[in-house]
Parts: C-alpha cells; sequence; structure tokens
C-alpha cells in the first residue's frame, strides 16, 4: 500500500494522506540552522546543535507519536483546523504534503478555503522561513481567524526536560510589533536570543502557554483558538510559546500571504541590550525585513532550488529502472546531504541529545557526499582527524558545536582509526587534492601536537598493527563496527552503557571485521604511500597487510564462512561450531572485499553462505542464527530480541558490503537482487508493512527472526546512505573515482541492455553511455573518449570540457 507519490519532475516525495504509518519527514536548512518536519507539520528547529541550541520544544515519546511542531490554527466560523492536518486533525476537504530537497508545502482546503504553506530555511540565513496563502474559493465573502503557534525549547533540549524546578521559573518574552521574542536566560550567560515574526500587523498574541492552550486542554483544541481571540498573554517563566493571531477578510476568490520568520540572532556580548532589560533587536529587525514580502521569500526559495541543481548534477542517470534513477539522481543524494549535516545527532530515532558527530559515522559518511562539496568534506576530514589520539585511536564522537571529543564516551572502539584512511583516500580519489595530505591536524586538540594528515594516516594504519591479539588479528577493543558486539564488557549493571563499559580488560578478543577492513584500507594506504614516493613506508606496510592475510587465512577461516571474532576467552566467535549466531555478516563483506583467500575460492563460498543463510525477501540479515538468550562475554548483540537491530535485523549499513563483494566476483544478478531488497523506492508498495520513509533509507529493517519481518525502523541517519550510493555508483554502475581518473567497471543484472551517466568529475562533463549487447554482468569491451579507443578501461583526467564516453560490455 501507498501513502503518496514520487513526482521526480519537481523532485518531491508527495504524501497525499495524513494518515502514514509513522511520521514521515524532512530536513530544512543546509548549513547552520536547520529543522526537521513530517508530514503533519510536526517536528523542531535548532541552531547548529540539536542539544546545545534547540529553538523549539519537542516531546519525543509523545501520545499520539508526533506532536508539536509549527502549527497554523484556522478557525473559520468555528470550524477549526490545521494546513497539515495536525493537531486538530479535523478532516480535510483535501491533503497533500511535499517533502523537497529541503523544503516542505503543505498544501489543503477546507470548507472552501485553501491554504498552501511553504517551510524552508533560505541559504545562509539563521532562520525558518514560512509563506502561507490562504484563498476563499467560494463565491462568498469570508472572515477567518488566523493564530500561529510556537512552543519556545529553553535552549539546552537535555535540561528543559529534565530541570522543572528551575525552568519553570525562568522563561522571558518580549513582544514588540509583529514579532514575539523569546530571551530566556539571555540576560546572564547566553548571548542569542529567538524571534517568531509575521510580515503583517497583527491582530494580538499569546506568549503564555497554559492561558494559549488552557490547562486542561491539548494542542488539538486550544481555548484561545476556540474562543476566536487572543489574550495577548505575557509569559513569566512557566512554558513561555509565540501566537500571533490575524484576522483575514477575503472577497470570493481573494488569496491573501503572509509570511512567518522562526530566527535565531547572537548577538556581541557589550552590544546586547537597547535600554535595561530590553534586548538589542537590530539584527533581528534586518532578518525579518529580508523576508518582509513573499517576492523576497520565493526569491530566496528558488535559489535553494537552484542550490539543489547544482549539486545533484555532478551524477545523473538514465536506466530502465525507474525507482533506481530517482534513488540516485534525487533521493539519496539527498540522504547523504543530511548525513553530512546531522550525523547521528537528530531523527524521529534520535533525540539529538544523546549523540554528537561519531568518527567511524562522519568518515564513511563522506563517500557520499564528496563528490557533492568536497570543500565541506576536507573541513570535516580535518575537524574529525583533529579528535585523533597520537597512537592512532580516537574519540568515538565529538560535539558538532566545540568540534571537540566527547570524554564522556571515550574510544577504543578498534575499527575507528582505518574509517580516516577510507574518507581521505576517496576525498584525494574525487578531487586530485593531494595537498590535503599536508595539512597540519592537531591530535586531542591540541595544537601544539600537530602534524601532518598523512602522519595522521600513519598511526591510523598502525593502531591496528600495534594492537594484535593470540592469533595475530585485531583486537576488537570496546566493540569494532558493530556497536553492539563488546567482547570486554561483560555487564551485570542494567544501568551500564555497553558502548563505555568494559569490566575486563582483554587482549584476546580480536574481530576479523577490523582484520578484513584493514587489508582493504591497509592497501589503500600502501597504493597511497606508493603515489606520493614513499615507497620504503610502502613496502613496510604492505609487509603488515600480507601478515593480516595470512592471519585471516589460517585463523579465521570456519570452512565455509570467514569467522566473526575470538572472545575474551579466545573461544571462536560465528562459527559452525556456535549454537547461535554460527555467521555474521560483517567479516564475510570485509574479508570478500578485501579478496582474502579469492583464489582458493573462499570469498566465493563465503558469498555463497552468506545466500543460504542470511538472505532473506526483505535484505540480508546481520547474524544467523539469532540470539535467543544474553552472552554475557557477548554483551549488546544478545540483548535485542531476535530479529532486531544488531540481533539479527537487516541491519542495512553493512548490505552494501556484501553487494561489493558479489560486484568483484562479477556476480551481477545477485548484487542487483540484494540492492534492490533495501532499496526504499522499490519498497513504496509495502509501506504498511515497511512504516517509514520510501524516499530514504532507514538504519535497520526487521529481520526473518522478527515478529513482524520487513518492518523498518530508525529512518534517514544511517551509513546505509553513503554506502548504498557507493555500491551503486561505483560498483554497480560501476563509474568509480581513481587517482589517475574515472575507472569504468560496471557488474549489473545480465539482462539490462546498458544505461547512461553523467558525471561532472575534476572539472570536466562525461557523458558515459554503457551498452551491453551481448548481455554479460562484468567485462568491459572497449570504451571510446570522444570517438577514440582507450587502451584501459579509465578515462584520463580532463580539466575542462565535455566528453562522449562510449563503454561497450562483453
Ligand atoms: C549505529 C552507529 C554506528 C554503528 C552501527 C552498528 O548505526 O551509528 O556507528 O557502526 O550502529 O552498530
Ligand atoms: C545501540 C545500538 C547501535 C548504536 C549504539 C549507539 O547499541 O544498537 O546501533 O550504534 O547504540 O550508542
Amino acid at each position: 500500500m501507498r501513502y503518496g507519490y514520487f513526482d521526480d519532475e519537481a523532485r518531491e516525495y508527495v504524501v497525499d494522506t495524513p494518515l502514514t504509518p509513522f511520521p514521515w519527514i524532512n530536513y530544512l536548512g543546509n548549513k547552520d540552522f536547520f529543522g526537521l518536519v513530517s508530514n503533519t507539520a510536526g517536528g523542531y528547529a535548532f541552531y547548529k546543535d540539536a542539544k546545545f541550541r534547540r529553538l523549539t520544544r519537542y516531546r519525543y515519546n509523545n501520545v499520539p507519536m508526533d506532536n508539536g511542531g509549527r502549527y497554523y490554527y484556522i478557525n473559520d466560523n468555528d470550524t477549526i483546523w490545521n494546513p497539515g492536518f495536525k493537531p486538530t486533525q479535523t478532516e480535510l476537504d483535501s491533503y497533500e504534503c511535499r517533502h523537497g530537497l529541503s523544503y516542505s508545502r503543505f498544501i489543503s482546503e477546507k470548507n472552501g478555503l485553501s491554504s498552501n504553506l511553504l517551510c524552508f530555511i533560505p541559504q545562509d540565513y539563521w532562520g525558518e522561513v514560512h509563506l502561507l496563502k490562504l484563498k476563499n474559493e467560494t463565491d462568498k465573502p469570508k472572515t477567518v481567524k488566523l493564530f500561529s503557534f510556537m512552543e519556545w525549547c529553553l535552549w539546552n533540549a537535555e535540561d528543559d526536560m529534565a530541570n522543572f524546578q528551575r525552568n519553570f521559573s525562568t522563561g522571558e518574552v518580549e513582544v514588540e510589533g509583529s514579532a514575539i521574542y523569546h530571551k530566556t536566560e539571555y540576560k546572564e550567560r547566553r548571548d542569542h536570543f529567538a524571534f517568531f515574526s509575521s510580515n503583517r500587523k497583527i491582530d494580538g498574541f499569546d506568549t503564555d502557554r497554559e492561558t494559549f492552550i488552557g490547562m486542561h486542554n491539548g494542542f488539538h483544541n486550544p481555548q484561545v483558538v476556540k474562543a476566536g481571540k487572543a489574550t495577548n498573554s505575557e509569559a513569566h517563566g512557566w512554558s513561555p510559546i509565540a501566537s500571533h493571531y490575524i484576522e483575514v477578510e477575503l472577497a470570493p476568490g481573494q488569496e491573501e500571504e503572509f509570511v512567518f520568520i522562526l530566527g535565531y540572532v547572537e548577538n556581541e556580548a557589550d552590544n546586547k541590550w537597547e535600554s535595561k532589560g530590553v534586548i538589542n533587536k537590530e539584527k533581528a529587525l534586518a532578518m525579518q525585513e529580508q523576508f518582509n514580502t513573499p517576492g523576497k521569500v520565493m526569491a530566496a526559495f528558488d535559489e535553494l532550488k537552484d542550490y539543489w541543481t547544482g549539486l545533484l548534477d555532478n551524477i545523473q542517470i538514465d536506466s530502465d529502472e525507474e525507482p533506481l534513477n530517482r534513488m540516485v539522481n534525487i533521493w539519496n543524494q539527498y540522504q547523504c546531504m543530511v548525513t553530512f549535516n546531522m550525523s547521528r545527532s537528530a531523527s524521529f530515532f534520535e533525540s539529538g541529545i544523546g549523540r554528537g558527530m561519531g568518527f567511524r559515522d562522519s568518515n564513511q559518511d563522506l563517500i557520499g557526499f564528496v563528490h557533492q562539496i568536497p570543500e565541506k568534506a576536507k573541513e570535516r576530514i580535518l575537524d574529525i582527524a583533529a579528535t585523533q589520539f597520537e597512537d592512532g585511536g580516537c574519540y568515538h564522537q565529538y560535539q558538532p558545536l566545540t568540534k571537540k571529543g566527547n570524554h564522556a564516551l571515550g574510544g577504543d572502539f578498534n575499527d575507528d582509526p582505518l574509517w580516516l584512511i577510507l574518507s581521505v583516500t576517496e576525498y584525494i580519489k574525487e578531487t586530485g587534492d593531494f595537498s590535503i595530505l599536508d595539512e597540519q591536524v592537531p591530535f586531542d586538540n591540541d595544537e601544539s601536537k600537530a602534524q601532518s594528515l598523512l602522519h595522521h594516516l600513519k598511526v591510523s594504519f598502525y593502531h591496528v598493527v600495534n594492537n594484535l591479539g593470540p592469533h595475530n588479528l585485531p583486537l576488537i577493543g570496546r566493540a569494532d563496527w558493530n556497536d553492539c558486539l563488546n567482547l570486554n564488557c561483560f555487564s551485570t549493571d542494567p544501568n551500564e552503557s555497553f558502548q563505555t563499559t568494559g569490566n575486563k580488560k582483554g587482549k584476546t578478543a580480536e574481530s576479523l571485521m577490523i582484520a578484513g577492513l584493514f587489508v582493504v584500507y591497509g592497501k589503500e594506504y600502501v597504493e597511497l604511500c606508493n603515489r606520493i614516493g614513499n615507497t620504503e613506508e610502502a613496502a613496510a606496510a604492505q609487509a603488515e597487510v600480507a601478515n593480516m592475510e595470512t592471519a585471516i587465512k589460517e585463523h579465521g577461516w570456519d570452512g565455509d564462512w570467514y569467522l566473526r571474532a575470538y572472545d575474551y576467552y579466545g573461544k571462536k566467535v560465528g562459527s559452525n561450531e556456535n549454537e547461535e549466531g554460527k555467521i555474521f555478516i560483517e567479516s564475510q563483506g570485509w574479508c570478500s572485499m578485501a579478496g582474502v583467500g579469492l583464489e582458493e575460492g573462499m570469498v566465493e563460498k563465503a558469498l555463497d553462505s552468506v545466500k543460504e543463510r542470511l538472505d532473506t525477501p526483505y535484505g540480508i540479515v546481520l547474524n544467523n542464527p539469532a540470539f535467543t538468550k544474553y552472552v554475557i562475554e557477548y554483551g549488546e548483540i544478545s540483548t535485542y530480541p531476535p530479529g532486531y537491530k544488531e540481533n539479527a535485523g537487516i541491519f542495512c549499513h553493512n548490505n552494501p558490503w556484501v553487494i561489493i563483494g558479489e560486484t568483484m566476483i562479477g556476480r551481477g544478478d545477485q548484487a542487483w537482487d540484494y540492492f534492490k531488497k533495501i532499496c526504499p523506492a522499490y519498497l513504496e508498495d509495502i509501506s504498511e508493512l515497511h512504516k517509514v520513509e520510501p524516499y530514504v533509507y532507514c538504519q535497520m529493517i526487521a529481520g526473518k527472526d522478527a515478529f513482524k519481518p520487513g518492518e523498518g525502523k530508525n529512518s534517514w541517519l544511517s551509513g546505509t546512505a553513503a554506502w548504498n550510493f557507493y555500491t551503486i555508483t561505483q560498483y554497480i554502475l560501476g563509474i568509480r573515482t581513481s587517482y589517475d581518473g574515472l575507472e569504468i567497471d560496471p557488474c549489473i543484472p545480465s539482462d539490462w541492455k546498458g544505461f547512461k551517466v553523467k558525471r561532472k568529475y575534476r572539472g570536466a562533463n562525461y557523458h558515459i553511455e554503457v551498452v551491453n549487447p551481448n548481455k554479460v554482468s562484468k567485462g568491459v569491451k572497449t570504451i571510446s573518449v570522444n570517438g577514440q579507443v582507450l587502451d584501459n578501461n579509465i578515462i584520463p583526467v580532463q580539466s575542462s570540457g565535455d566528453y562522449q564516453v562510449v563503454v561497450t560490455m562483453g
């Protein structure tokens, strides 16, 4: 069942009923100021950091699920409704929510009054702009009462939902003209305030929540809206809100437009006040003026659209698969940008207060957006690398506002350092910018300890070499990529975090996933060293990589697949000998990608075992059989009910590793089959089961052991977005970046006739047409560039111009 449709022309997903199986959300903002907005106008806004600078209040875990947001109430002759359906839930005569790229639009109608509400954040602007149009579609005059509504968060989102003894007494507001200012804590330690303004003369306002809503009412029936008149209430403590009241007269056919702005302002410490107790509103007024007419708003909206066209233009494909085209051309690229901005901090599954930027997460995310915004990718790499320690280890996370490592969480996730080699080498392959290696980057944010980025890569590589266990395999530390395989944790206390607890100091638990990862990125490090003429270092590193391959073959092979790990006691994890958790996906993916034992047939065998034991109609599960009891020496993985999350859920992030493995042995049909199973646009028809948005990847789909296999969760903020984009473009379609140019190596379903790709790369435009006359999955027979046949499959780098490339497979 569908709850809407893709409008590819407009680059929108059109939700055509408010009654989706879960809130289907979108993100506003691309730089400093952000908003989350659901298909019923729920959500919130923040400046840079969803924990420390939250502008509007949102209650996770609420009933109904999505309650609180940017609400406009319309009282039309005592019928009260909202353009986004909620919170009144008054049945609408028509409803549409159009989620576009960094904007959302709500188009609805009730009793002959139509409304069109556009929400977005203009480029380089610290505020959300709402353009609301109301039109009288009848032949009689109408008088309607319009109320806006926004509830302020007292800035620190965590404190805001816990510290009531203080917070019920601190709230402060000011009202001037048509703007309501939120200035809680401004008089002491904050240099920032927020405002909610209207470009129209208002007929009243409210700023005290209980007065507006009524102590015993709810968002769905605020007493002020019911009464049809604002009270001009002033909040002193309790819960400050912002609501404008405007009386609107509409002649038959008449349309009126209103601009509302939710803005954020910072003032210098010595320039905070206009007069005693009255905030300096100079910047706020300038912001309000900037968008005080619908014309100005629409100009900024066009600019936003052009920005996106420019970004997406870097890769555009044309295949016979419509859902694939829309994913690659629009939605997957869009989601990669959102993960760049949010990491794992704020979604409808991430509260915005728990997690900052992850070291491994952000490095992996980079492979999804480096082609769009290489300069920002570079900045991101340098920020991440600065949270590394001198021995190559690193903080697991850092806060976006301070860019400093998160002490509470610490480090010792032994896969972390290797992902830096991934991001840096992918950055160079995209841009050709080797100079990034010379950037001086601090350790632990201490400038006095700065070293070149190349040195950071070296210590990343040797962090693994210096932390090997009894089988010469990498020690796992607290966990590797799988946050829940906690082999040194041994927790019996339900209040301990599995991620930060290490009750045993183990020098035995080893990870085959890190081993495979090390071979893949170790080889990348070797190649990089060779490229820059560091041949001695390359040779030394190559010897370590070879040792690791030997260790994997000797101690990491279970007969039909790669082991997953050795536990604290030195016992096998992910072996046929185990009763549960006999086989895991991660080591199959990474050791296959590394090609360990390729000639001996290990890769093919491992991938066949994945197919046999882990494949399901909804994707590949993480492990099998699922754990049914708590295994103290494995940690969190065995706490989840079977089929969920890391315990045999379809953890989408790691499916592409197997897909890449399949492409490396040329099995294009299998690769495509796996790809389609988790690709959201192909799941649109089962939305009632899948539950989450059909336009973005989710982190997890319930696996075959779950109560409801196929049900998706944790949409939006997942490394799945970047890995799938990388996999489809570089390994299935096979347009791969390399140091020397675009390497062409498709691995597609054998019944594809071919496809086209437009790719901007290092200043030149390539119009690539791949034809597949002999119905093969892999193998390039000839490549011609502007009619000239190449003698290998790498299109040499050009600094400008347009090139017609014809690739014949066979
Ligand atoms: C979450 C984390 C990621 C981790 C994954 C698997 O998505 O953000 O860092 O690798 O779970 O546990
Ligand atoms: C839980 C989740 C995992 C996530 C981690 C973050 O362990 O299962 O996916 O990465 O929390 O702290």
